[in-house]
């Protein structure tokens, strides 16, 4: 393997996220698997998240293409953009936000934080009105001569996925065994293709689960499948390396749709909070984790395993 040492990455965050043990909400649960966290809410960027790990990678090709603005797109509270925005600022850059949602009076949450950040924030009825706005502002900006570089929703694309591959490895430093199932937040999948291919090439027979937070299984796993298909090309690997790697997408938790929340993702965040003093968002982790806690209580998982939470980031939401 050719390697993610040689793949270019701006070093946003120079240390690894934490790994918690979860003891209070384990005796909560009345006992069942180990269970721990990966802290990736708490990488010190701009309120980090896991799209702080794919924008190490993401800004590293727009500057060696040599970018002077990113361009994006996401709901008006999109942790994505926040983090584009955030990245952007850190570089020297500028940034364009492509937002579907009305503009708010006074921006909230990641609103907020993108209009700190200097991004200019062009808002969209809805999100098939994202695409062609990108499409015009880079456009734009390539005629006032210009180097836009557009990333794409969720900076899930083969090289954003990489950053979860390193992930792998930075958690195969921290843990002496590998954790026998690893659940998490899945929406436009490029953490999951990352982690699925990391967890192939660990060969620990890690199995990873990803929550859905609004598309269908059927959908998503051929958008992560889809992603998967593009990894090897960047690491020096054969095609086809994970064309066998399992990919499991658990679509029960969505409820009645992106951001809307159930009474589980709600009990989710309550629960959390008050056993470990953990903050989960309510549009992704909160399910994740409502999907993570329906399957310890219907007893999946052995008392002699252990199940790792990856913890997504987003908390900001709680604040939108
Ligand atoms: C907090 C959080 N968790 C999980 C996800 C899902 O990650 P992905 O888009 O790579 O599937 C996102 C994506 O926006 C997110 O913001």
């Amino acid at each position: 393997m050719r390697g993610l040492t040689s793949l270019p990455s701006i070093p946003l965050v120079t240390g690894p996220s934490p790994v918690e043990e979860l003891h209070r909400l384990r005796t909560a649960l009345g006992g069942g698997p180990r269970l721990l966290v990966k802290r990736d809410d708490a990488l010190p960027f701009a309120f980090g998240g896991n799209k702080v790990r794919k924008m190490q990678l993401v800004a590293a090709d727009a500057l060696a293409g040599g970018a002077d603005t990113l361009i994006t797109s996401g709901g008006i509270q999109s942790n994505h953009a926040r983090v584009t925005a955030a990245a952007a600022a850190r570089l020297g850059l500028s940034c364009v936000l492509v937002a579907n949602g009305a503009a708010q009076d006074h921006p909230t949450a990641n609103a907020l934080l993108d209009r700190l950040l200097g991004a200019q924030v062009r808002h969209v009825a809805d999100r098939t009105e994202r695409a062609p706005a990108v499409e015009a502002a880079a456009e734009e900006l390539r005629r006032a001569g210009r180097h836009p570089y557009v990333i794409p929703i969720g900076a899930s694309t083969p090289l954003g996925a990489a950053a979860f591959v390193s992930a792998i490895e930075e958690l195969r430093q921290q843990l002496p065994r590998a954790p026998d199932v690893i659940v998490h937040s899945t929406s436009s999948g490029g953490t999951q293709a990352g982690l699925a291919a990391g967890c192939v090439l660990a060969a620990a027979g890690t199995r990873v689960v990803g929550i859905s937070a609004d598309e269908g299984s059927a959908a998503l796993e051929r958008d992560i499948r889809q992603i998967l298909g593009g990894v090897p090309a960047l690491l020096g690997l054969p095609d086809g390396t994970f064309a066998s790697a399992a990919v499991e997408v658990d679509d029960r938790f969505v409820g009645g749709g992106y951001g809307v929340p159930t009474p589980e993702s709600v009990e989710a965040i309550e629960l959390l909070a008050r056993t470990e003093a953990l903050f989960l968002d309510p549009t992704y982790t909160a399910k994740a984790m409502a999907g993570l806690l329906a399957r310890l209580r219907g007893g999946e998982f052995r008392d002699d395993e252990t199940v790792l939470f990856w913890h997504t980031g987003g908390q900001v939401g709680l604040f939108a």
